[in-house]
C-alpha cells in the first residue's frame, strides 16, 4: 500500500487518452509480429523487438545476445523506415569495433548480401543506406564527450554496456532522442524514437540503471516514467546465458568460463544476472532477494505492529512499518503455513518520501505527512482469531532523533507538530557506537532469515516494499569505516530500519511484560 502511494506519482492515473494510445500500440504491435522481425533472433531478443516499450534495458547476463539484438534490430528498422538515425554507443571506441565491426557476425558479415545488393555500404563510422537512414557507430570516453552529440536528432538510441556509463551522461544523450521530421510508416506509429540498451550487472553505472530499470517494477512489466525521468514507456526484459541457444550451440563450454571468473560477487553478476550486487556493498554477503523477499499475506492480529521513521525534506523521508513476530505460526498462501522466530522483523508496508528521482525528497510539511502516515494505517489489516480480516492497531516505533530539535524559528518541533496530528513516536537510539551496533545487528537478523530454517530472529520484507529492496541492499560500505555505511548513499531506509532493529531488544523484552 506504501509502495501504491510511491508508485502512483510514477504511473500517473490512466485516462481515457491513455487506454485508447494503449489499444493503438496493442495493434501496432501485432502488426509488427505480423511483418516478421529477424527471423534469427531467440525468443527473449524478440521479445525486445517488438516490444511497446520505447525505453528498454535488455540483459543481465554475460552472452545473454544483446549486442546481436542491437545490430539485427538496427539493421531491420533501418530498412523498414526511411531516413532513421541509428545511434549505436559503447564508452571505448575499440570495444566499438572490436565487437559490432570485427566479430564473427559483426555488421560486414551481417550485411553481406544488403551491401552486395546495393542496398547500404559502410564507410568508415556510418552505415548508410539507400533509403537515407543511417547507423552510427559512436563512443564517448569521457563524460564530456557526450556533449559532442548535442546537434544531434537521435530517433533510435542503442546503448551497449549501459553500466559503464553514468546517469548524467545517459540523461543527456535521451535528452537528445526525438522524433524530429521523420515520417514513420503508420504501422509502426507509437514505437519510435525508441531506446533499447544493453547491461551486465556491475560497474560504474550498476546503482543508478538498477534502480531505473530493475527495481521499479516486475521484470518484462512496462510502465510510463514521469517527465522528470523521461516520460516514455520503460521496461526490464531479463536475458540470460540461456536464452542465446547460439551460445551453448557454438561454445558449450562458456558457461564454465563464467563459473570459473573467481570472485563470487561477479559470478553473480555475470553468470547469473543478480542485480543486487556491489562490489563492495555493506549488505553484498548476506542479502538475497529470494529468501528475504516475501509475497504479502495477512498478518497475524497477536503479532506487535509499529513503525520507524527517519525526517527528511530536500532529501527523502521514510516510513517503514514493521510487524514483529510472536512466534505464532502463520498462513503466508492458502493453506501454505510458516513460522517466523519470536523477534523477527517483517518490513510489511513502506512510504518513502521521494519525488522519483533517487535522493530527491518532497520537502513536504510534517503536518502533511503525519496525515499521510494515518492514511496509510488506515488501510493496514491483519488476520483476526477467526481468520476474519481486521484494521491493524499500529504501535509508536521509532524516529531519528532530530525530528525532538525545536526549530529556533516555529519555536515548535517535528515531533510535536506530528504528535498534534495524532501521530507519536519514540527515539531512535543514537547513543555512541549505535550506528554500527544497529547495522551489525540488521546484518545478522539478514543472515538468519537467509538460512534455509531460521532459528533465531530474521527480517524479511514484502515484495511492495520496493524501495528499500531498491536502497538497502546495495548501501555502500564507508571505505573509512569498514563497519559503517557510506553517509552519503541513499541510506534513509537504511537508517529507518536500523532505528527498529535497534528497538527490536527493548521492544521485546517490553512487550514479555505487557503484551499488545
Ligand atoms: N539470435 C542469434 N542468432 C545467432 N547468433 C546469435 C544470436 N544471438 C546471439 N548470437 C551470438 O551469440 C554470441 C553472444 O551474443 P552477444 O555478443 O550478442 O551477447 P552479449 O549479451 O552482447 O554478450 P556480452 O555480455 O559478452 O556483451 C555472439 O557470437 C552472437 O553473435
Ligand atoms: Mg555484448
Amino acid at each position: 500500500m506504501s509502495a501504491a502511494v510511491a508508485f502512483d506519482a510514477f504511473t500517473g492515473q490512466a485516462s481515457p487518452a491513455r487506454a485508447e494510445r494503449r489499444r493503438h500500440l496493442k495493434l501496432v504491435v501485432a502488426e509488427l509480429a505480423r511483418r516478421q522481425p529477424p527471423k534469427d533472433l531467440h525468443p527473449k531478443q524478440r521479445q525486445a523487438f517488438t516490444s511497446e516499450a520505447t525505453e528498454i534495458l535488455y540483459g543481465g547476463a554475460a552472452g545473454g545476445g544483446k549486442s546481436h539484438l542491437f545490430r539485427r534490430a538496427a539493421i531491420q528498422w533501418c530498412k523498414w523506415i526511411p531516413n532513421l538515425q541509428v545511434y549505436l554507443f559503447r564508452r571505448e571506441f575499440g570495444d566499438l569495433f572490436k565487437n559490432h565491426m570485427e566479430s564473427a557476425t559483426g555488421f560486414p558479415v551481417m550485411l553481406a548480401e544488403e551491401i552486395a545488393r546495393g542496398e547500404c555500404k559502410i564507410v568508415d563510422k556510418e552505415i548508410r543506406w539507400k533509403n537515407g537512414a543511417k547507423i552510427h557507430l559512436c563512443h564517448c570516453q569521457h563524460e564530456k564527450d557526450v556533449y559532442g552529440y548535442q546537434g544531434a536528432e537521435i530517433h533510435v538510441l542503442l546503448i551497449d554496456e549501459l553500466t559503464q556509463w553514468t546517469a548524467k551522461m545517459y540523461r543527456f544523450l535521451r535528452g537528445r532522442v526525438r522524433l524530429g521530421g521523420l515520417k514513420v510508416p503508420a504501422w509502426l506509429k507509437g514505437l519510435f524514437p525508441r531506446i533499447l540498451n544493453g547491461a551486465n550487472p556491475g560497474g560504474i553505472g550498476h546503482n543508478w540503471v538498477k534502480a531505473a530499470f530493475v527495481d521499479p517494477v516486475a521484470e518484462s512489466e512496462t510502465w510510463q516514467t514521469p517527465k522528470a525521468e523521461g516520460g516514455m514507456r520503460r521496461q526490464f526484459i531479463r536475458a540470460l546465458l540461456e536464452d542465446n541457444p547460439t551460445m551453448a550451440e557454438n561454445d558449450p563450454t562458456y558457461e564454465d568460463r563464467l563459473e570459473g571468473l573467481g570472485d563470487a560477487q561477479l559470478v553473480r553478476a555475470m553468470r547469473k544476472g543478480d542485480w543486487d550486487i556491489v562490489a563492495g556493498g555493506f549488505f553484498d554477503d548476506v542479502w538475497s532477494r529470494d529468501r528475504h523477499v516475501l509475497a504479502p499475506f495477512p498478518i497475524p492480529h497477536s503479532w506487535r505492529i509499529d513503525r520507524s521513521f527517519d525526517w527528511g525534506s530536500s532529501k527523502p523521508f521514510s516510513v517503514g512499518w514493521w510487524a514483529e513476530s510472536d512466534g505464532t505460526r502463520v498462513e503466508v498462501a492458502p493453506g501454505r503455513f510458516r513460522t517466523f522466530p519470536r523477534g523477527s522483523l517483517l518490513r510489511i508496508a513502506e512510504w518513502y518520501g521521494w519525488n522519483g528521482t533517487p535522493d530527491v525528497g518532497l520537502k513536504m510539511r510534517s503536518s502533511d505527512v503525519a496525515e499521510g502516515i494515518k492514511g496509510v494505517e488506515a488501510l493496514l489489516k491483519v488476520r483476526g482469531p477467526r481468520g476474519e480480516i481486521l484494521p491493524a492497531r499500529v504501535q509508536p516505533g521509532p524516529a531519528d532523533s532530530a525530528i525532538y530539535d525545536v526549530d529556533d524559528t516555529e519555536s515548535t518541533s517535528i515531533a510535536d507538530t506530528m504528535r498534534k496530528h495524532g501521530v507519536t513516536w519514540v527515539p531512535a537510539d543514537k547513543s555512541p557506537g549505535s550506528r554500527k551496533n544497529g547495522w551489525e545487528r540488521l546484518r545478522e537478523l539478514l543472515a538468519e532469515a537467509a538460512l534455509d530454517v531460521p532459528e533465531s530472529p530474521g527480517l524479511w520484507v514484502f515484495s511492495h516494499c520496493a524501495q528499500f529492496i531498491r536502497t538497502v541492499p546495495v548501501l555502500p560500505r564507508d571505505e573509512k569505516k569498514p563497519d559503517d555505511v557510506n553517509t552519503s548513499a541513499e541510506d534513509h531506509i537504511g537508517d529507518e530500519t536500523r532505528y527498529r532493529v535497534l528497538a527490536l531488544t527493548r521492544v521485546a523484552r517490553r512487550s514479555t511484560f505487557s503484551p499488545v
